[in-house]
This record gives structure tokens, sequence and C-alpha cells, in this order.
């Protein structure tokens, strides 16, 4: 085989069906136990976090009170690809999300590409949004107690500490979480996800009763450029939509709920996220927003005259950004368990514990790099880099669609996308779009993200590639 034959084979769709089901002497398999709720609680918990409660309040000096049009844009965009990724999970229900996808679709040395995103889309965010954890931990025990943790133990060294503690803390429960289970984990998540929820639909509620329709005017000041600029900003707010499709190897029915629960989860943070904007703009001049952290937290402040909703709001940002932790890390988890199996990691990633049935020390290997990341590392355009990261997975899943359904017009299919081949060809135009809305660093990050993972792959997983050592 040629290295261009073997950089560009592709894994049959079926082999990975029966793959993903098999021991290969690694344990057993991971256990089914994930229904359509949980799975949809799957995708909110991974996606609902900093980009409501921190985000909102910086995007609203670019885009005005046409912040709310922003986050239909960001909806659209991320809809376009929500939909590919639908009919992906329904057609190759693994735990492999893009990755697996890409393998089927467009070859080996793309599905690592991909792979690699999804690192950055997953476990580099995890740290970064455990940083963010940690800050709002500080400002919640400043708000209630008066007390602010010494900054020698609340950041990493360059960033005026020697050790951020809390964002540690953070990655160790969520790994403690996910050794006891996944059934248990889910529940857990689902119940931190009612109450985010919970704690918007409490912002809404008051936030509205101050709304002034003459706050959304001009409802656009700085034209159709501030609302795209905004755009890219909130997409953060959207990303993890995805996260369901890490689930393919533990959902009961996953051809069936995969694509329910990513299409839900969507429609769900969607509709929050709008009318979260509209109350918070409605209820607060938009020149007042940037200022702070905690922008939704002064709307509050503002509109009672009293502390204790913005606490029950910060209370809520906390659970809210600790079930992102954990669900991301679940996705991230499953990711590397999946490489794993397909010899493109090292195969301890595929080993499943007999007894809680979960990949254990894939667990604890994530959750200590994710860990040491959080804890020492100022992670900076790094953590910029997620979002070209996830586009870049999002764009060549659209591409995937088109391919696979060209190649393999037989599978079964259990969802759709629509207008095809339209609607993955412009989630493939929008992922671009947004990418090149990202500054030049970002993009010098990601540059540098992608040659280490390139040196990886030769070194590492083109040697090793279960594809063809087992052809
Ligand atoms: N979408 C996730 C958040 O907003 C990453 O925190």
């Amino acid at each position: 085989m040629t290295m261009s034959d073997a950089l560009l084979a592709r894994k049959p769709v079926d082999r990975i069906l029966v793959d993903s089901a098999a021991e290969h002497g690694d344990g057993p398999p991971l256990k089914r136990s994930m229904g359509l709720g949980h799975l949809t609680a799957l995708s909110i918990g991974a996606s609902l976090g900093t980009g409501i409660f921190v985000i909102l309040g910086e995007a609203t000096p670019d885009a005005g009170p046409a912040v709310i049009v922003a986050f239909v844009l960001a909806a659209v965009t991320a809809l376009f690809s929500a939909l590919s990724y639908a009919e992906m999970a329904g057609t190759i229900p693994v735990s492999g999300s893009s990755y697996s996808y890409a393998y089927a679709t467009i070859g080996e040395f793309f599905a690592w590409v991909c792979g690699w995103c999804l690192l950055l889309e997953y476990g580099v965010s995890i740290a970064a949004v455990a940083v963010g954890w940690g800050e709002y931990i500080n400002e919640l025990l400043s708000t209630l107690f008066d007390y602010q943790l010494p900054a020698a133990i609340a950041a990493p060294p360059g960033e005026g500490g020697v050790i951020n503690v809390p964002a540690m803390v953070i990655v160790a429960l969520a790994c403690v979480i996910l050794m006891g289970g996944a059934k248990e984990s889910a529940r857990l998540n689902t119940a931190m996800v009612i109450l985010k929820v919970c704690v918007l639909v409490f912002f809404c509620a008051i936030a509205f009763t101050a709304f002034k329709a003459g706050n959304l005017s001009p409802f656009m000041p700085f034209g159709v450029s501030g609302v795209t600029t905004a755009a890219a900003l909130v997409f953060f707010s959207y990303i993890g939509f995805d996260a369901a499709s890490t689930a393919g190897n533990e959902a009961k029915n996953p051809r069936r709920d995969l694509p329910r629960a990513i299409i839900l989860s969507l429609g769900i943070i969607t509709v929050l996220y709008c009318l979260v904007a509209l109350a918070a703009v409605g209820a607060m001049p938009w020149q007042q927003f940037g200022g702070t952290e905690a922008s939704l937290a002064k709307v509050l402040t503002d509109v009672t005259r009293s502390t204790w909703p913005a606490v029950v709001l910060s209370i809520g940002a906390v659970i809210a950004i600790a079930s992102v932790v954990l669900a991301v890390m679940y996705g991230q988890t499953r990711i590397l368990y999946t490489m794993g199996k397909d010899g493109l990691v090292p195969r301890v990633f595929a080993t499943v514990s007999p007894r809680t049935r979960v990949p254990v020390r894939n667990i604890l290997i994530v959750g200590a790099i994710v860990a040491l990341l959080a804890g020492l590392v100022p992670l900076g355009e790094l953590a910029n880099a997620t979002s070209i990261g996830s586009l870049f997975a999002f764009a060549l899943v659209n591409v995937g669609v088109i391919v696979l359904r060209n190649t393999r017009p037989d599978l079964e299919r259990t969802f759709k996308t629509p207008l095809f081949p339209l609607i993955p060809a412009l989630g493939v135009l929008f992922c671009v779009l947004l990418m090149f809305q990202m500054k030049a660093p970002t993009w010098i990050a990601f540059g540098l993200w992608t040659v280490v993972g390139l040196a990886v792959y030769f070194a590492y997983g083109y040697r090793n590639s279960r594809l063809r050592t087992d052809a």
C-alpha cells in the first residue's frame, strides 16, 4: 500500500459498526444505559455555560440590542451542522462522533486531523472552562462571605499565581463522577441541566418585568457588521450540541435517539438563549453591558435592587459551568476510547473496567492531563482556538454527509438532512466563514496545534492503525 493510499484509507461503515461492538481483549464493551432524555441533557450540558452567562455580556457592546439576531444567526449556522451530525449519528451510531464519520468518509488522515481538532473542542476547552469555573467560585465567595482565594492558589504561573486549585478541583470531581458509571454520570448531569435551565428561566421571569421597548432602539447601532462580529463570538455558546454523538456506544437506541437528541438540544438552547438575550437587553440599556463579566447578575441587581437574585444566578452559573466540564469530559474520554480501539492512540484508552463498564484508565489519564493544563498552564490563545477546531470538525461532518450519500446510498439512515445537498453545503460554507472571522493569533495557535498533531500521527497512529495492521 502506498503512503497516499494509507492516508486516505477509509474504514468501511460495516466494519466500524462491528468493531464498536467487539471486545478486542480490552474488557467488556461499554454499557448501553442512556435514553433520549439523558442524551439530550448531555448535549445541553455540554453547551449551556460560559457562552450565555458571560459571552452574551461581551457581545452586546458589539451588536447593541441586535445581539438577539446574532444569537439567531449563530443558531442557524449551528443548525446546518447539527442536521449533518444528526444524519451521521443515525447512520454510524458509535462513540467517536465526527472522528468516526471522517474515518468512514474521507479517510484516516482526515479522521486523525478531526480527532485532533476534537481534542481542542473537548480536552483543551474543558481546561479553559474549568478556569472560568474557578473565577465564578471566587466571585461567589466574595459576594457571599467577602472572601477571595489568594491569587497564588487561584491562577496559573504567568497570570499572577502558582497553581489554579479550583480549576483542578472541578476536573478531579468530574473525573470521580465519570468513573462511577455512565448512567450515574448521566443522571447527575441531567439534574444539573434542569437546575441551570431553571436559573435562566428565573432570570427571564425577573428581567421581563423591567422590559422597556425603548431599550431596543436603536436596534442595530453598528449595522450588519456589528451583528456578524457578535455572531462569531456567541457561536461559542452553541458548541457542545454535538456531545450526544459521543455516546453512540452507550445509548440504548442510538439510531433513533442520537439524531433526536442533537436536534432537540439545539432547539432548546436556541429558544433559551434568544429569550435570555431579549430579556437582558430589554431590561438594561445595551451600553451598560460589557464592563463586567457578570452582566446577567447586574441586570438582576438593577431590576430588583437587591443582591439575592444575583447570588441565585451566580450559583446557577457555577452549576452550569460544572456540568459543561462533566459533559465535555465525558465526550473527550469516549472519542479517545474509539480512537484507542482503532489503534490511533494507545490501547489503554479503550480498556473498559468490567465492574463499572466505563473506560476508567482513560478517564484517569484525561483527568490528570486536563487538571494539569487547567491548574498550571495559561491557556490563552490555545483556548481561543477551540472555536476554530470545532468549526473545522463541523465542516468535515458536513462534507462527510455529502460523501456518504454518494458512496453508500444503501445505508440505513434514520434521519436524513433535508434539502440535500444544499444544507450540508451551506454548513461547510458557514463554518468556513466563521473560521475566517477569527483573529491571526488564534489561527497561529491552531496552526501550531495541527503541526504537533501531525507529528504525533506519524510517530504513533500511522504505525499502529488497526485498519492496516489487522487487514
Ligand atoms: N458552549 C459551551 C459554553 O458556552 C462551550 O460554555
